[in-house]
């Protein structure tokens, strides 16, 4: 199992530069034991977002969600302090708080009954007076780490995480954010979708530079300026930047994609900012199984109150619905393709995959490091 894993990373040189480099190998998307492996290292050691700051604004306010298939939970307590927690019950395992989001006195298990405080302490547990040896205090919901930047919270179940959350997405990337005033922003709706593909397939087709964009995304393509479309890569994050023209542009997305220009954040590994002026979408991109794909999308307006503002939010949501049911359908057809004998790996625009070249030597070097243990 290890040496085949070894020879599965072994197919990707990460020290060939951008205009000799190859992707990675199409085993790394397709081979269950590898899919295994980035749950257990990319995931299971990265910064990741658990949920958004808006949802937890109150005490007794609290988020669930999964990080690398363990559920988690974030609650403010009575104290005002938000915490992160492991959702899942000291006494038979089950979750905790079953609802995606929520306020609640205490954290009731469905199962046995046994509850928490807000701040994680065990406190009731029926029927248990006779069982010995039982240490109530040590036996509170398992503390997660976690952390807060702009909108969003993130968590971390590497107990020997290397960097604090800001630390990872370096000075660089803080402060090129802060401007953009996200937290002036409000969240407008959610929504789900489902890809036929591993999770790199999507995130490759983020990062492609806007080189699919004229071929696939028409409407989209309207209103950027292709020939001057910017890859700029920091140490964990790609920016994707492009100037927005007006002159031409298809009426549809002409109406919801408007100011100076558009800046695509996307930071390692599975969650991107896209950001015009006055909207903003995030996409957190979900592995569900080796070709499958969940990503979730947030949209955010300045205005989420007024009838006329939800009405051209609503416009803004479609514009966004239409450009994911273009990608579905292509990274499918990569997907099945990265299934066949007939290839292995491809070469990369110099002009236009930088973002792609960082991401698959970021992958590298934390598959290699977690296989190494
Ligand atoms: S598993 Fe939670 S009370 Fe039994
Ligand atoms: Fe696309």
């Amino acid at each position: 199992m290890t040496a085949h894993l070894y020879e599965i990373i072994g197919g990707y040189d990460p020290k060939l530069p951008l205009d000799r480099a190859s992707t990675i190998p199409s085993s790394w998307y397709t081979d269950k034991d590898f899919y295994e492996l980035e749950i257990q290292t990319v995931f299971s050691r990265s910064w990741q977002l658990a949920g958004r700051l808006d949802q937890v604004r109150q005490p007794g306010q609290y988020v669930t969600s999964d990080i690398a298939g363990e559920p988690v939970v974030i609650v403010r307590g009575n104290d005002g302090v938000l915490r992160g927690f492991f959702n899942v019950c000291r006494h038979h395992a089950a979750a905790v708080m079953t609802e995606p989001e929520g306020k609640a006195a205490q954290l009731r298990c469905p199962y046995h009954g046994w509850t928490y405080s807000l701040e994680g302490e065990l406190k009731g547990t029926p029927d248990f007076s006779e069982v010995c040896n039982f240490d109530r205090a040590s036996n509170g919901l398992a503390r997660l780490e976690m952390a807060e930047w702009e909108n969003w919270i993130f968590v971390n179940l590497d107990p020997d995480r290397r960097t604090s959350l800001t630390g990872f997405l370096t000075d660089d990337l803080v402060q090129q954010i802060k401007p953009l005033e996200l937290t002036r922003l409000h969240w407008f709706e959610r929504r789900h979708y489902s890809f036929d593909c591993n999770w790199k397939v999507f995130v490759d087709n983020y990062l492609d530079g806007g080189y699919h964009v004229p071929y696939l995304h028409k409407g989209l393509d309207s209103v950027l300026d292709y020939s001057n479309y910017m890859i700029e890569n920091g140490q964990h994050h790609c920016l994707q930047w492009s100037p927005i023209v007006t002159e031409g542009a298809e009426a549809q997305t002409g109406a919801v994609r408007k100011g100076d220009r558009a800046l695509y954040y996307w930071i390692y590994p599975n969650f991107m900012i896209n950001w015009y002026d006055g909207v903003m979408d995030t996409n957190l991109v979900v592995p569900r199984g080796v070709d499958q794909t969940e990503v979730i999308f947030d949209f955010y307006f300045p205005d989420v109150v007024s009838d006329e503002a939800r009405r051209k939010n609503h416009a803004s949501v479609e514009v966004g619905q239409r450009i994911q049911d273009e990608d579905v359908a292509i990274c499918k057809s990569v997907q099945r393709g990265l299934n066949s004998r007939a290839y292995n790996a491809g070469r990369l625009s110099v002009r236009r995959e930088a973002g792609e070249h960082l991401f698959h030597r970021l992958l590298h070097a934390d598959v290699s490091h977690g296989l190494r243990g």
